[in-house]
């Protein structure tokens, strides 16, 4: 780790209190690690809301045998292939499919597909997961 500048900060032994408890349910190794992570969280959501460049995944489930549906699945990842990255297709049983797709775009394209993608009747369930491109953290 380079650059390492050490701060202190005030805060209410309650909510400290609550913290120290949270960090150890989580197996954080140490109280810096804990506010590093949130850090990181809070400058990953600022690239979402500022509609920088993203990475994620969008997770679906949805039954195959409904008309129609797989193809209406590709062919709207089809008009955005630009931000689609990779398809994972897995058979979980008979009727159901699991696909997960990695997009890469603008925070607005990529919520928008999400949105197309998630709105497809037949659509069981589905999460748009996003992350970072780990260039500022
Ligand atoms: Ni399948």
């Amino acid at each position: 780790m380079s650059n390492l500048a050490r701060f202190s900060i005030s805060v209410e032994s309650d909510l400290l209190e609550q913290f120290l408890a949270l960090a150890d349910k989580r197996s954080w190794r140490n109280r810096s690690e804990a506010i590093r992570d949130l850090m990181r969280e809070a400058l990953v959501r600022e690239e979402w809301e500022n509609d920088e460049e993203i990475v994620g995944t969008l997770t679906l489930v949805y039954d195959h045998h409904r008309r129609e549906l797989s193809d209406r699945l590709t062919s709207i990842q089809h008009d955005h292939h630009e931000l689609i990255l990779s398809t994972l297709h897995v058979h979980l049983d008979h009727d159901n499919c699991l696909e997960v797709i990695a997009v890469r775009g603008r925070a607005a394209q990529v919520q928008q597909i999400a949105d197309a993608l998630l709105a497809v009747r037949g659509v069981k369930h589905g999460r748009l997961t996003a992350t970072t491109l780990g260039r500022r953290i």
